[in-house]
């Protein structure tokens, strides 16, 4: 079995086109011994590569082209599995598009082709060279800087950033962590994460429940939250809960009783918003519609967590239009090197964007994550890069700066 990865890729700005020659030569016997085919495309300031050859041999010259400080912004567009070559000679082929007539390179690369195996047009490797060579997806191939190039230091001057001293409840705790629009400098929403009262994870709380008590006491829990957000000094911040979509089925006049809680606490419905997990939603989707009409029609706010993460996620965009989406970690996880997660992603904000909801990115751990969502057009985002959630109180947030150094 035969693996073929394609990548595209940044020259870096400091780095003279004149190395590629010493390192073409260098790849084709590196190439050649391994087995490897190399077939690489340069415009100047791109790069795109096909390596095909056995599966440890294309991974492992993979790994040594990622790590090559020549380039950056190395995105992963395909990997897969084929029974033969596309390309039959082993080494490395360079093909300099600026030294090209645009409409004969894809000839030309199809001309290497091995005659065993037809390169025709509906080959996804070689699509993908067309794509390329015509640029018909450039707007999308965004150079960010490295990761080095910000620093995250929390403000703890922020006057809002404080921690509770009294037991709100014998049941449970919540830990809050912000939504916060880094450019902006702004804090866009505060999240209250469900504990212990010890402050162990949110599963180790549903643990101790059984069976349907967990429905009543999920609603309840929000009242603590409610209570807890408005001693930390909410103020008119908008205030984020976690409900199982079943709640409110489950339990009756759940709407009304979050309604009562949210004035006992000097809230008002509008600053709040409800998260539901998708995966959740999507197993008694009808049931769960009329709720949402109730919660909406008070004025409270619905998101979908965890979005893109099940399996359902673009269909509940039609059958139900919540106001913010939360993109799923798994998602965003490393976006800035997975071409595969970065076509989803941008999908989803098309999508969100034409449906006027908003859309956070949540998970986010690196800087380059962070710069590569912010490049797509998202501005909200939660994670530890920024804030890790705190227990009865409101973390000090780290803002981007720009290090002096660069
Ligand atoms: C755009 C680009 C493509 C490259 N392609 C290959 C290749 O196909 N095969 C290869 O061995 N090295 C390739 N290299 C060079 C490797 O990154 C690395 O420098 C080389 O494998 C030598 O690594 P070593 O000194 O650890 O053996 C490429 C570098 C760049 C910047």
């Amino acid at each position: 079995m035969l693996t073929t990865i394609i990548y595209r890729s940044h020259l870096r700005d400091h780095v003279p086109v004149t190395v590629l020659e010493d390192m073409v030569v260098a790849a084709n016997e590196k190439n050649s011994k391994a087995g490897v085919s190399g077939i690489l495309l340069f415009n100047g300031k791109l790069f795109f590569q096909l390596l095909e050859g056995p599966d440890e041999s294309v991974r492992a010259i993979y790994q040594t082209i990622c790590a090559d400080e020549r380039h950056h912004n190395v995105v992963e567009l395909l990997c897969d599995y084929s029974p033969a070559r596309r390309f039959g000679k082993t080494g490395m082929e360079l093909f300099d598009l600026r030294t090209y007539d645009r409409r004969e390179v894809l000839q030309t690369v199809m001309d290497k082709g091995t005659t065993r195996f037809q390169l025709i047009y509906n080959d996804r490797a070689l699509q993908f060279f067309r794509t390329f060579v015509e640029e018909s997806e450039i707007e999308n191939y965004f150079e960010i800087p490295p990761a080095d190039y910000w620093e995250f230091i929390p403000d703890t001057s922020d006057a809002s950033v404080r921690t509770l001293h009294t037991r709100y409840s014998e049941t449970c705790s919540f830990a809050f962590q912000p939504i916060i629009d880094p450019m902006a400098r702004e804090r866009v929403t505060l999240e209250a994460l469900i504990r212990t009262p010890s402050g162990e994870p949110a599963q180790r709380w549903f643990e101790g429940l059984q069976g349907d008590e967990i429905y009543a006491a999920d609603l309840k829990s929000k009242s603590v939250a409610f209570a807890m957000a408005s001693a930390l000094g909410l103020g008119e911040q908008s205030l984020s809960v976690n409900l199982l979509p079943m709640t409110l089925v489950n339990v009756p006049d759940a709407v009304n009783y979050l309604l009562q809680e949210i004035a006992a606490n000097g809230l008002v419905p509008e600053q709040i918003v409800v998260e539901f997990t998708e995966n959740e939603v999507i197993s008694r989707l009808d049931d769960f519609t009329g709720s949402v009409r109730e919660l909406k029609a008070a004025g409270i706010g619905v998101a979908i967590d965890h979005f893109g993460g099940g399996f359902g996620g673009l269909l509940l965009l039609a059958q139900f239009q919540p106001d913010r989406i939360k993109i799923n970690r798994d998602l965003i996880r490393d976006i800035h090197k997975s071409g595969p997660r970065q076509a989803i992603v941008l999908a989803i904000i098309k999508c969100c964007t034409t449906l006027e909801i908003l859309i956070s990115a949540v998970g986010i751990e690196k800087a380059e994550e962070w710069m590569w969502l912010e490049s797509a057009g998202v501005s909200q985002f939660q994670g530890h890069l920024f804030a890790r959630p705190e227990l009865a109180g409101i973390p000090a947030i780290a803002w981007p700066e720009r290090t002096e150094d660069i």
